[in-house]
């Protein structure tokens, strides 16, 4: 017997399914990417967009390692910095792509005092003397495993990092689980998402470490980006790289970008923090809109880069009170590049969105004290355009 439906309902659920299937994306599948010296297996997860975006993200450190967006003529080029191999990454990396943690950036002498406790950390940064514990340790969240999965949504693809960080590691307080998320979606946005939740008191500070070259990975210098970023104020630091405290007008010094500068234009000029620095390596405090604040709004603007030759265009939103500007100022030519070319100094920049170095021995700063109970969630995002 023949079934009866009518054509109106027929098409309708024709519509239904054919705009479920249109809309929703296939999860990332997992692909080998190699093993670590100790063997542990790492993967790696490629999202793609209708714009022919792509972000390739390896388990190993929640490191991206590749990003490829269009410039105004519609070409692609990978504009982040980063080896081809795994055993390259293992062997030295400035922390290419990584997800930084327990605390991205630095913590004075290595120690922190919290609830009555004094917490002694790697002292892995620094000249003897002055040093300090930089970007979590000596295996900080950049050179672990994470766990990952692919995910779906409407117009976008994702995967989930997750990772348990021990009591104890690396010498902070609390089991912290961490999650991590990366989208990219047909927006040409890759945004980042924080969860994290712990069982004892610990400062926790994650950060995206993309080094970017919008020109593309290997094509010279930075020095030609025109860079804005909406601070009014920087967090100065003293010549050991720690922030004194203070936080400082950029009005009327080479740190004020609240008008769209170039790189390059006043990175020479004789000034303290500069030297300080070996060029930009601050972390500057974000106006935060009252508006955005009053409606909710879950990030607000961070950086906005555009480069003059390719047209491209990057865009940065997040939730986090402050934002480290670095200029690859370490970098020296000795490190080769996935497509065969050198990184020179000043070949990439990162913009990294966090807290301010050092929270946990300055009360005055924004706390980054997570206490149990509590679920930390943060959320950055990069926009990437042409003009
Ligand atoms: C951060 C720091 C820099 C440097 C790089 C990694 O951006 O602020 O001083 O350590 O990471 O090389």
């Amino acid at each position: 017997m023949k079934a009866n439906i009518p054509p109106s309902l027929f098409s309708a659920v024709l519509y239904l399914a054919t705009t479920t299937f249109a809309f929703c994306a296939e999860p990332p599948s997992a692909k080998p990417f190699g093993k670590t010296k100790e063997g542990a297996v790492v993967e790696v997860f490629t999202l793609v967009n209708k714009q022919g975006v792509k972000l390739r993200a390896m388990t190993y450190g929640a490191t991206v390692l590749s990003l490829e967006t269009p410039d105004r003529d519609g070409k692609n080029a990978d504009i982040v910095l980063g080896y081809k191999t795994l055993g390259l990454y293992e062997k030295s990396s400035p922390y290419f792509g990584a997800i930084v943690g327990r605390y991205g950036n630095r913590i004075a002498g290595g120690k922190f005092a919290l609830e009555g406790k004094e917490y002694n950390l790697a002292q892995n940064n620094g000249a003897p003397g002055s040093k300090c514990s930089l970007h979590g340790g000596l295996r900080g969240f950049d050179k672990v495993v994470w766990k990952a999965e692919g995910l779906a949504q409407d117009g976008a693809q994702g995967v989930r990092f997750s990772y348990l960080s021990k009591d104890g590691e690396e010498g902070y307080p609390g089991n912290l689980e961490v999650k991590v998320t990366y989208w990219l979606n047909d927006q040409n946005e890759w945004r980042v998402d924080y969860e994290m939740a712990t069982d004892k008191a610990t400062p926790v500070n994650l950060t995206q470490h993309s080094y970017f070259n919008l020109k593309g990975e290997g094509r010279g210098d930075i020095l030609g980006h025109e860079l804005m970023l909406p601070a009014d104020k920087f967090t100065p630091v003293n010549a050991a790289m720690i922030p004194t405290g203070e936080l400082r007008p950029v009005a009327g010094t080479p740190l004020d970008f609240t008008q769209p500068k170039t790189i390059g234009a006043r990175i020479q000029t004789d000034d303290e923090q500069l030297r300080f620095g070996g060029g930009y390596d601050h972390n500057f405090v974000l106006k935060r809109p009252l508006l955005a604040c009053l409606l909710g709004r879950r990030t607000y603007p961070a950086a906005t880069v555009y480069e003059p030759l390719t047209g491209r265009v990057l865009n940065i939103l997040t939730r986090e009170p402050g934002i480290q500007f670095y200029t690859g100022n370490f970098l020296d030519g000795t490190l080769t590049g996935k497509a065969g070319a050198s990184y020179p100094k000043r070949s990439g920049f990162c913009l990294e969105t966090q807290h301010y170095p050092d929270s946990p021995n300055q009360p005055a700063f924004p706390s980054t004290i997570l206490k149990p109970g509590k679920v930390l969630k943060s959320t950055t995002v990069f926009q990437f355009s042409v003009k």
